[in-house]
């Protein structure tokens, strides 16, 4: 591979607004790994000038892009071709550029979800009611690996009901889903409650239940900042056992996405554990 000759292979992320992304120092720390000599920075395109953005790109020689707010429909909408979790997810986060000019498309969010949760925090999905509040494109992007792990049941809970019901009309078939708005939550139980909504960001909490988590329960902050979000520190307040915001996330969607350009997989806890400390 290219990765060891003097001219770096070109990478980056595009988005809007990306002046704080953490991939260019991941995806750095993953080449350091592997001695490969990468260029990866962050791109600032236009909300209406992704296309010719993503062209002017790979008409430089870039190889591949990850994909980040408000970008991942335009980018699965862009691909010639799409990985199945793509497709189900309905959006893109990780484009290749392949040799014969196809635009390759995939979703690491998912996997990279599940590898967090199940790989980093020891948690499986197999057998768990598993809670999930929101029903927006973050949501829809992780059904698909969750399901494929066998949970007794996913439950979709969010404040516009019809929006929740919507994913379960499309995933149904891949696993035991359903939907709900918050005030049906009253007495209902979970191993795992994993909050995609983007309440988070602006310090607010969905109206959930006191009594939501099962003994040992995991909450899961799909968002990640520098202190607890709201939402998780809601949780350990009413009885989870385990917090955990969405920063090993962001760095299991990165390997997932090294690993499609580079076909290695780098270690992520030393990753994880340096933007802990670092910031
Ligand atoms: P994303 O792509 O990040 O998922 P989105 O598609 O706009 O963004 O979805 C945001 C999600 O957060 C939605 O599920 C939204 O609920 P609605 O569908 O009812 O709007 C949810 N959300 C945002 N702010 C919220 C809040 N304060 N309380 C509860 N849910 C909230």
């Amino acid at each position: 591979m290219a990765e060891n000759n003097t001219i770096p292979a070109r990478y980056a992320v595009m988005g809007n607004p990306v002046a704080h992304s953490k991939s260019p120092r991941i995806h750095q720390m993953f080449a350091h790994q592997f001695g490969h000599h990468i260029e990866y920075i962050s791109i600032l395109v236009d909300v209406d000038a992704f296309p010719q953005a993503v062209e002017r790109f790979r008409a430089e020689g870039g190889r591949g892009l990850n994909i980040t707010v408000p970008f991942k429909l335009d980018a699965f909408t862009m691909a010639d071709r799409l990985s199945d979790r793509a497709r189900l997810a309905g959006a893109v986060n990780t484009l290749m550029f392949e040799p014969d000019n196809k635009v390759f498309g995939d979703n690491t969010d998912g996997t990279g979800l599940v590898h967090d949760i199940e790989i980093n925090l020891g948690i499986h999905l197999r057998g768990k009611q598993i809670l999930i509040l929101g029903a927006g494109g973050a949501v829809r992007g992780v059904l698909g690996p969750i399901l494929k792990h066998h949970p007794a049941k996913v439950m979709i809970a969010n404040r516009t009901v019809s929006k929740a019901r919507e994913l379960v009309g499309q995933f149904r078939e891949h696993g035991p889903v359903e939907s709900c708005g918050y005030p049906e939550l009253k007495g209902k139980h979970f191993d795992i409650v994993i909050n995609g909504t983007s309440a988070s960001l602006k310090g607010e909490v969905p109206p959930l239940p006191e009594t939501l988590f099962t003994r040992g329960a995991l909450a899961y902050d799909m968002m990640y900042g520098d202190k607890p979000t709201a939402f998780l520190d809601w949780a350990m307040l009413h009885g989870a056992n385990q917090a955990a915001d969405g920063l090993g996330m962001l760095v299991e969607q990165a390997a997932e996405s090294y690993f499609l350009w580079h076909g290695v997989r780098p270690d992520t806890r030393h990753v994880i554990a340096a933007l802990r400390k670092n910031g």
